[in-house]
């Protein structure tokens, strides 16, 4: 796991070989520690280089180690030996130094960086702080702003960056281990006093306090409730205030802490069920490792709307040829102009050239026929859509393959008025689409794995974290959301405020609370839906009373909203009021008080206090609730994917791991319970009705997260 050499007669070149990133695992600690001691004890070596193999330094930590509690070798007590070591020790970084692995570095006295290179201290985005001397060294080694502002983030710097903030030595565009070889000779002769970060004198700021204060509230705000970056603020504060020993103590005493907490443990499924969603499988068999993606350079994008706009500039980013496609001239403009801004703003940020040659804009269906893709983001109308597929199969060439952008209709009922059903998906991205992560791959029944692999290894060019799962309504995000929002209204109707809901829902760690949420996306938009669906509008039974629509309890809250032209932030109000038109800051609306109160003593509903408990238990168990149900129905495959698509299209709070995941930490026994009580309280409610996997998984002994697709049965995958 350590590869050892004496090159030039007098330098010791260790190699890390622990592909694909030289993790620092039990066995190349053990590697490195043994490599050291014999460079440090053979009078023939003089100095010594440490590099990794396939031009990679070393990745940080082997993550899969954590489960367990560290055992082996003490990266602590190695790079203390190396730091206090007679002999000059330089690190060759190419491609990555990132946590443990930039440690290492900062335990050297010397680094030399590629050009390329990517440095930094991501532990926190895992619940975790650098524990092997990270906070204590590296604001020694660049200052306290600078030291923060990396390990509270984990952000990664360029080897550029790096150099301006005095992470590394040199950088260079050769080789860097041979740069650190011919550079190693040289330092021979050189004191090391200077070089041995822990030994250093801490470049203090005067306004001590008011640094460390300000930045807690920085993180305060931006992480709410999360605990590794303020254990970050603590460890790099002993760096600060203590000598280097005492500093050490406190940073391995709050890498404890952190250690073994739900957060941690989350953060760190997070990063696991992201790598698992994107590896699809279908029943047939076949698999994102089995079926190869068409390549494709020129796509076709139906419909400039808020959608459209997104998903062209997605496109084009990555230098595929976009054709956008509208109805009328004023919007192909308006939408033509919106496209081009975002390109040039984005091109800006990169620093490089706005790609807009590759894009036309046409009023004529007919320009679409020679692409190799259309993905089509017209209005969530079923007729519409189906005339639009119809039309596409006349125009495009055979071998043209067909996505749909909807958020929930059936992608088989479209796939079924083409010439080619086994050519049609649906690609479901979230709004802004040149912003948003996620994208849902959506199978149905004819969809071909060559469409499928198409489309997600498309959405991975893209730079999106695609999952795959099957055709329902809905699919599984907005299936799934609609128990949540639903929920969320029913809690008003009882008594709350979206003030007091979306404070719960802000508290537990989300962005934005739903009512909030709600606004920013237009509440037009799941009123065109409920309309579509004869929830509300003219093909409601007029045998429903107005608080139950197709046998169940339904509010029409949302509903009267709308009607009153209450659209959300762009019409200045909807659940709260805005400065104007577009404007951001929601303020609570004493109409919408006002509002509640009347509807309430219309049906006769005595409000009551409702605590912060319940309104937590009933949105975001009754998601879990209906997550369980999208497994036992085959449109996910497994946990993780809901997961991730709560993660990065719902702004659900990483440190929770997700509705699954965190059903699974509350205990599942507890959930089940819940939701009998909450059933048992509203039996017009079919989502609080625990699911039977739910009832399952109780049953076999709650077994971990990572189980659970042992217990599913799926006999229908869907996907
Ligand atoms: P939008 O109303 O902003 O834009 C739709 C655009 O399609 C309009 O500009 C319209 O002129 C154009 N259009 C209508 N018929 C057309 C035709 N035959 N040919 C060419 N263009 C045509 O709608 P939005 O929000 O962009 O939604 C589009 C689709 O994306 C819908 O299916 C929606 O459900 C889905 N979606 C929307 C999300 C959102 O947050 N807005 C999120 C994810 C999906």
């Amino acid at each position: 796991m350590a590869r050892y050499e004496l090159v030039k007669g007098s330098l010791a070149l260790i190699t890390l070989t622990n592909p694909p990133v030289n993790a620092l695992s039990s066995a190349v600690r053990y590697g490195i520690t043994e490599k050291i001691k014999r460079a440090l004890g053979d009078p023939k070596v003089k100095a010594v280089v440490i590099c990794g193999e396939n031009e990679r330094f070393c990745g940080g930590a082997d993550i899969r180690e954590f489960a367990a509690p560290m055992r082996g070798h003490s990266l602590v007590m190695l790079f203390d030996d190396i730091e206090a070591g007679e002999k000059p020790v330089i690190a060759a970084i190419e491609g990555v130094a990132l946590g443990g692995g930039f440690e290492l570095a900062l335990a050297c006295h010397y680094r030399i960086a590629h050009s390329k290179a990517r440095l930094g201290l991501p532990e926190v985005t895992l619940g975790l702080l650098p524990a092997a001397g990270g906070t204590q060294r590296l604001p020694r080694l660049i200052g306290i702003p600078a030291a923060l502002e990396l390990i509270t983030t984990g952000h990664h710097v360029s080897a550029q960056e790096a150099l301006k903030l005095g992470m590394v030595d040199q950088i260079t565009d050769e080789n860097a281990c041979k740069m650190a070889v011919e550079f190693a000779l040289r330092a021979v002769a050189k004191p090391l006093s200077s070089r041995r970060i822990s030994t250093l004198t801490m470049p203090c700021p005067p306004n001590l306090d008011a640094l460390f204060e300000a930045v807690t509230m920085q993180v305060q705000k931006k992480a709410r409730g999360v605990m590794a970056p303020l254990a970050c603020i603590q460890a790099v504060r002993a760096a600060a205030t203590l000598p280097y020993s005492k500093g050490m103590k406190r940073e391995s005493e709050l890498m404890a802490s952190l250690f073994s907490s739900s957060q941690a443990r989350a953060l760190q499924y997070c990063f696991f069920a992201q790598r698992t969603a994107g590896k699809w499988t279908l029943p047939s068999g076949a698999q994102w490792s089995n079926i190869k993606p068409r390549d494709i350079r020129r796509a076709a994008v139906i419909g400039l709307g808020t959608m459209g706009r997104g998903i062209a500039v997605s496109l084009a980013r990555v230098g595929i040829s976009v054709i956008a496609v509208e109805t009328e001239k004023k919007l192909l403009e308006t939408g033509r102009q919106m496209v081009i801004g975002m390109l040039e703003r984005d091109a800006k940020r990169r620093g490089v050239t706005a790609s807009l040659y590759l894009l036309q804009f046409t009023l004529s269906l007919q320009d679409v026929k020679d692409v190799d893709i259309v993905i089509e983001a017209v209005f969530e109308d079923m007729s519409l859509k189906k005339r639009l597929f119809r039309d596409l199969s006349k125009v495009c060439r055979p071998s043209t393959l067909l996505y749909t952008n909807t958020s929930g209709l059936d992608v088989d009922a479209l796939a079924g008025v083409t010439d080619r059903p086994h050519m049609v998906a649906g690609m479901h991205f979230f709004s802004p689409a040149h912003v948003m992560k996620l994208l849902e791959v959506i199978c149905g029944p004819r969809s071909s794995s060559e469409t499928i692999a198409t489309a997600m290894s498309l959405g991975k060019r893209m730079g999106k974290v695609c999952v795959a799962v099957g055709n329902c309504p809905g699919f599984v995000g907005n299936r799934m959301v609609k128990t949540y929002t639903d929920q969320a209204n029913f809690l008003l109707e009882e008594g709350a405020t979206p003030e007091q809901v979306d404070g719960a829902l802000e508290e537990f760690g989300f962005a934005m609370g739903v009512f909030r949420m709600s606004d920013l996306a237009g509440l037009d938009v799941g009123w065109r839906i409920r309309k579509e669906s004869g929830l509300t509008g003219p093909d409601v039974d007029p045998k429903d009373p107005p608080h139950r629509r197709q046998g169940h309890r339904y509010s029409p809250i949302p509903d009267m909203l709308c009607e009153q032209g209450r659209m959300g932030q762009k019409t200045g109000c909807g659940w709260y009021v805005y400065e104007k038109p577009g404007g951001t800051e929601a303020k609570p609306d004493p109409l919408i008080q006002k509002l509640l109160e009347g509807y309430r003593v219309r049906y006769s509903i005595q409000p009551r206090k409702i605590s912060s408990q319940e309104l937590i238990e009933r949105c975001l168990y009754v998601l879990a609730n209906e997550g369980f149900r999208v497994l036992e129905d085959g449109i996910a495959v497994q946990p993780e994917d809901i997961d991730v698509i709560y993660l990065f299209g719902y702004g659900f709070p990483r440190h929770r791991g997700g509705p699954m995941f965190y059903a699974n930490m509350v205990g599942l026994g507890r959930v089940l319970d819940r939701l009998e009580h909450y059933h048992h309280a509203h039996p017009d409610v079919p989502h609080l009705k625990p699911s039977q996997l739910l009832k399952k998984l109780v049953a076999c002994g709650s077994p971990p997260i990572q189980k659970w697709k042992e217990h599913i049965k799926t006999m229908h995958s869907h996907l």
